[in-house]
């Protein structure tokens, strides 16, 4: 069974410039234990969609339409209080950028602790000891609990990040780009880290990223997202392997291939569309060189093919 079922969502700003349609009818699930991937460039809806999953948009942004079922419950008709209730312990964000928001004047172990006694009853020796713990499982060692963190590196106050969402064990875990903005041998620890607790926790993980062959290995699946809809889901090495959508293409080639094999890489020419006013048809029309007639008329309806689900007049 499906933990988390997501049909049809639709979320859009209102803006004075006009309604951005930033997550526009996007269906996807996930089982229990399987590790999504959603990818995309800048402006597409990844985060959207993932703040969507626990009710964390908030105006100029609305989710105006579909289902988000966690777990057999209705995410978008529960109360304010459940929700508060779910946040943090059923369903764990790794916000996008979030070391930054670390608090400057606390030490990591305390900021940890905060956590669970807002979700268990426990004292705080209880909680500080937990925290240790967690900050062992998640390889930094409890010596260094009492850090405040200005004094840790990128990488570890991304660790940080990591221990304080999972440490009340969620049942789904969501990373907004763990690793963008780290140097490449720290984002393959932090990528090691995530398929170690995955393991050790049982997580079932929504991970977001611009670039697929960062998170290629550790996804089972894999969403490409372009201008607020799923454009392609496939299976993350077949979609890496045999991409179909010509935006999936376009996105691994611009990409450099982590495991070395040097190739040319290739800009997607153009811009995301803005989502005011988006094109007709086929939002990926202007961009695409296979753009046929129909392409700039009429929108594409995601379907299966070979396995894969694609949105593609010409696949
Ligand atoms: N607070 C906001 N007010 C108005 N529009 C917004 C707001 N946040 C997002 N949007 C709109 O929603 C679209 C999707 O934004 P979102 O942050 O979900 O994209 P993203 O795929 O996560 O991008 P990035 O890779 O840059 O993080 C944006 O292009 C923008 O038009
Ligand atoms: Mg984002």
């Amino acid at each position: 069974m499906a933990l988390l079922e997501v049909k049809n969502l639709k979320v859009y700003y209102f803006t004075r410039k006009g309604t951005a349609k930033a997550v526009d009818g996007v269906n996807f699930s996930i089982d229990k234990n399987e590790t999504l991937g959603l990818i995309g460039e800048s402006g597409c809806g990844k985060t959207t969609t993932a703040l969507s999953l626990m009710r964390f948009v908030t105006p100029p942004g609305r989710i105006v339409k579909g289902k988000i079922v966690f777990d057999g419950r209705d995410i978008i008709s529960m109360s304010n209080e459940e929700i508060r209730l779910l946040r943090g312990k059923e369903i764990s964000i790794v916000f996008q950028a979030a070391q930054n928001a670390l608090n400057p004047v606390m030490t990591i172990e305390k900021q940890i602790s905060e956590g669970i006694l807002e979700h268990e009853s426990i004292t705080e020796d209880e909680a500080l000891e937990r925290a240790k713990n967690q900050l062992n499982l998640v390889g930094i060692g409890d010596e260094r609990s009492k850090s405040y963190p200005h004094e840790l590196s990128g990488g570890m106050k991304q660790r940080v990040m990591i221990a304080m969402a999972t440490v009340c064990n969620p049942k789904l875990l969501i990373l907004d780009e763990p690793v963008t903005g780290l140097d490449v041998i720290v984002q393959r620890q932090i990528l090691s880290l995530i398929n170690d607790l995955r393991a050790k926790l049982h997580l079932t993980i929504v991970i977001i990223a611009h670039d697929l062959s960062v998170i290629a290995e550790t996804c089972d699946k894999i969403a490409v997202m372009y201008a607020g809809k799923i454009v392609e889901q496939a299976s993350a090495v077949s979609l890496y392997k045999n991409p179909m959508h010509p935006y999936s293409q376009a996105l691994i080639k611009a990409y450099p291939s982590i495991k070395g094999e040097k190739k040319k890489l290739k800009s997607i020419p153009g811009a995301p569309p803005r989502l005011v006013n988006p094109p007709p048809g086929c939002k990926f029309h202007p961009r695409c060189s296979y753009a046929a007639d129909i392409c700039r008329k009429k929108e594409p309806i995601i379907r299966e093919k070979e396995g894969h689900l694609v949105a593609c007049h010409l696949n």
